[in-house]
């Protein structure tokens, strides 16, 4: 507490030192006097089981229990009610009795004298689950066996399979920088991913507070999940892979179709201080030819920190600044908080006071907490009210050119003295209490700019909080990570935990945010995040410049990294759009193509995007080669078209980016125009993408093999060619009609 104290001396004015001992004061003080403790009454025994219309009903002592089932493998178990969770219930179906047993859909769920387990339709048992226990915090646990696959929980720093870990489900700001092993993060999702011989389970629980996950730490065989608010209800999901998350994504919402622009290039940096610099630094990538989607501006751009405000000194010619912006094809991205200053006067604190848009106190008082603006009050964007009156002001920020908002602090992050840095527990929301609802602060805020500005646009969010179901409003980056070759490693790790959540609009700073990392590793960090959705550099005020020129020798390298990203922008967008039609994540560990191979599970150092691509990219300082592990199959070297099986070793120089294009599979490619590249099987292979134009969206199809290609539409707007990989010459025949085409790779004009 001490080196807190002092580290606080030493960053902050007198003012905000008396803030954050005043507001930690405070909040311990609401906090002992307003937080119920008390401990929930006991399960007891159970008396009776019976189908009521859709449902099979267990009544205990202490909690009556409801068992619902869709016909495709979702069960749902509500034990107690609570906080109104954004989630929607699926089409349940009626359950038959047969015997002790209960089938329901294509699942069949058997009571037991200590719990429930589900068999699937060839009576494997998928789950096993006991009673929960009800005492000061509902435990819910699990059966897990040794060699299981365990994995999710969200923004995750640690390793692919979580078993013998201990985790919170706390939004937390991580306090400026961390690294591997740091937990909690800023985003919690209570979605856990159990793998057992090549056959998989999902768990979702529909709660928002705060609860400990002991992932066979305690007991090598159960997963605990111990709740300290209630709801107990969740939702448990078997299938494939695939038929999985989209079950998930029916209950927590599908990911949204994000704009085009946003898969571009994007530069930040804490902070870009003026329009001047601004310019000059479009400038800078414009007169080099480098691709750049958009720029941020982080909280300087502010008037003393104060939300929809523009410094007059630095920013005064915002207009001016974003149009300058838009006639080169970059956007401005701005820095949102939810603090709003307590300054009367401001009128966006006058108006939140006046119409009871803040967070209070039980006792009626509005919670006041120090952050970037000083004391500040918090919108509740839990209401409806609140959430359309603080996003109708983003209007203002368009009226300026401003086309895309990234969402910080919004856990929400409270500067302390000591203590927890959010929020008071007894804090009240519409939907409840806080510590019942924290999780969903984040999540709500989005919300609030999405549900508005998607009446006029596909917005662009970056947030930094969120909860289950996030993708469907916001992008998520992995916040203030250290600069250091294992955070580079750990990142594609929390991003798969992500994407395992149902999370798959998500990226991180490249380069990590505190640190300046040498030019090797900025460059392996840029070629490890290639086809992560976002794709942006930041760092934060005391590291040095990263603008690709800033890289002196190297600086080509830098370019040619960020120009081949630019070019597989058309494919992961489309992977991106597949997404949002079918709520499987773009990005994928790769036991996801091969559940049943145990080597797969290992695998922590490559990654697919869609199914059709891996990359497997160097995170080891100086190596000049790497072991790479593909599933079973053939796939092309994306570097010189060879085709490669199993596991093998390559030589990887830094300008190397070891990519694998599954057999079968069609990518897109920008150079100037799209070019459509087959990578022929041995078999017919039928994919379907989309190309993007201006605001729709074309979806084509495409069957092809080594000799023939089928398109429909056959005339696809965008596509300037078609490329046949490891063709050796002849015709090719396509929509019915002979082509002549030379050797090897062939362009075909539309
Ligand atoms: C937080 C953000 C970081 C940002 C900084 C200043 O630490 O995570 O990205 O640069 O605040 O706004």
């Amino acid at each position: 507490m001490l080196d807190d104290i002092k580290g606080f001396m030493n960053t902050f004015s007198e003012t905000m030192f008396m803030d954050v001992i005043n507001y930690s004061l405070t909040r311990d003080k609401y906090d002992s006097m307003f937080l119920p403790r008390s401990k929930y009454s006991d399960l007891g025994k159970l008396n009776e089981v019976r189908i009521q219309d859709n449902a099979i009903l267990v009544r205990f002592d202490g909690y009556d229990l409801r068992i619902q089932g869709t016909a495709d493998g979702i069960i749902k178990f509500t034990w107690t009610d609570g906080p109104v969770m954004p989630v929607a219930d699926p089409e349940f179906v009626k359950p038959a009795q047969d015997g002790q047993m209960y089938r329901i859909g294509n699942n069949t769920l058997s009571l037991e004298s200590d719990g429930f387990s589900i068999m699937d339709g060839s009576g494997i048992t998928m789950h096993r689950e006991f009673f929960p226990v009800f005492a000061e915090t509902i435990t819910h646990s699990f059966e897990i066996h040794p060699g299981d696959m365990v994995a999710g929980l969200g923004e995750r720093a640690a390793p692919l399979n979580i078993s013998g870990h201990v985790f919170r489900l706390w939004n937390h700001d991580a306090n400026g920088s961390y690294g591997p092993d740091s937990d909690p993060l800023y985003l919690n999702a209570p979605v856990i991913l159990h793998g057992h011989a090549g056959k998989f389970t999902l768990l979702f629980y529909a709660n928002a507070g705060d609860a400990t996950v002991d992932a066979g730490y305690s007991n090598e065989r159960r997963v605990s999940f111990s709740f300290r608010s209630k709801p107990l209800a969740y939702y448990i999901i078997t299938g494939s892979l695939d038929s999985i998350y989209e079950k998930l994504s029916r209950i927590t919402g599908k990911p949204y179709r994000p704009p085009y622009w946003a898969f571009e290039f994007q530069q930040s940096r804490y902070s870009y201080m003026n329009s001047r610099e601004v310019r000059d630094l479009v400038d800078g990538f414009v007169s080099r030819g480098i691709p750049l989607g958009a720029v941020y501006l982080d909280i300087d751009y502010m008037d003393r920190f104060k939300m929809f405000t523009f410094d007059n000194q630095r920013f005064g010619d915002i207009g001016q600044l974003t149009e300058y912006m838009r006639e080169r094809g970059v956007k401005l991205i701005t820095i949102m908080e939810p603090s709003v200053k307590m300054e009367p006067g401001f009128e966006l604190y006058d108006e939140g006071l006046r119409n009871g848009h803040f967070v209070r106190y039980p006792d009626g008082n509005v919670m006041y907490a120090p952050v970037w603006p000083e004391m500040a009050a918090f919108p509740d964007f839990t209401d409806a009210n609140t959430r359309e009156w603080y996003a109708s002001k983003y209007d203002f920020m368009r009226s300026m050119g401003i086309s895309g908002f990234w969402h910080d602090m919004n856990e929400p992050a409270i500067f302390v003295a000591w203590g927890d840095n959010t929020m008071p527990r007894s804090a009240v929301h519409s939907i409840g209490r806080h510590e019942e609802v924290h999780n969903l602060y984040g999540y709500y805020m989005d919300k609030a700019a999405y549900d508005h500005l998607s009446r006029i646009e596909r917005p662009f969010i970056l947030s930094r909080s969120g909860w289950a179901g996030i993708s469907q409003y916001a992008w998520i980056w992995t916040g203030d990570t250290e600069t250091s070759w294992k955070e580079l490693k750990q990142n594609i790790l929390t991003i798969l935990h992500m994407s395992l959540s149902g999370i798959t609009l998500t990226g991180c700073d490249i380069g990590g945010f505190t640190g300046s990392p040498t030019p090797e590793l900025f460059i392996r960090w840029l070629q490890a995040s290639l086809f992560f959705p976002l794709y942006r550099v930041h760092s934060d005020k005391k590291s040095k410049r990263r603008e690709p020129w800033a890289f002196g020798d190297h600086e080509k390298e830098v370019i040619d990294v960020i120009r081949l990203r630019h070019s597989f922008v058309p494919h992961i967008y489309s992977e991106a759009v597949s997404s949002s039609e079918s709520g499987v994540p773009i990005l994928r560990p790769l036991f996801w193509v091969e559940p049943d191979n145990p080597v797969m599970m290992t695998v922590d150092d490559e990654y697919m995007i869609g199914d059709s691509m891996i990359i497997a990219p160097v995170v080891e300082e100086h190596a000049v080669a790497r072991k790479i592990t593909l599933p079973k199959g053939r796939w092309y070297n994306i570097n010189d078209d060879r085709i490669v099986e199993g596991s093998f070793t390559m030589d990887v120089d830094l300008g190397t980016v070891p990519i694998f294009v599954r057999e079968g599979s069609a990518i897109l490619r920008e150079n100037n125009g799209i070019e459509l590249h087959l990578y022929p099987g041995s078999q017919m292979s039928r994919r379907v993408f989309y190309i993007n134009n201006g605001n729709d969206d074309a979806r084509v199809e495409i069957e092809f093999d080594g000799g023939n290609i089928a398109i429909s539409p056959p005339k696809v707007p965008g596509i300037k060619s078609i490329i046949m990989h490891g063709f050796s010459g002849g015709d090719l025949l396509l929509n019915g009609e002979t082509i002549k085409t030379g050797d090897g790779v062939i362009n075909l004009m539309l």
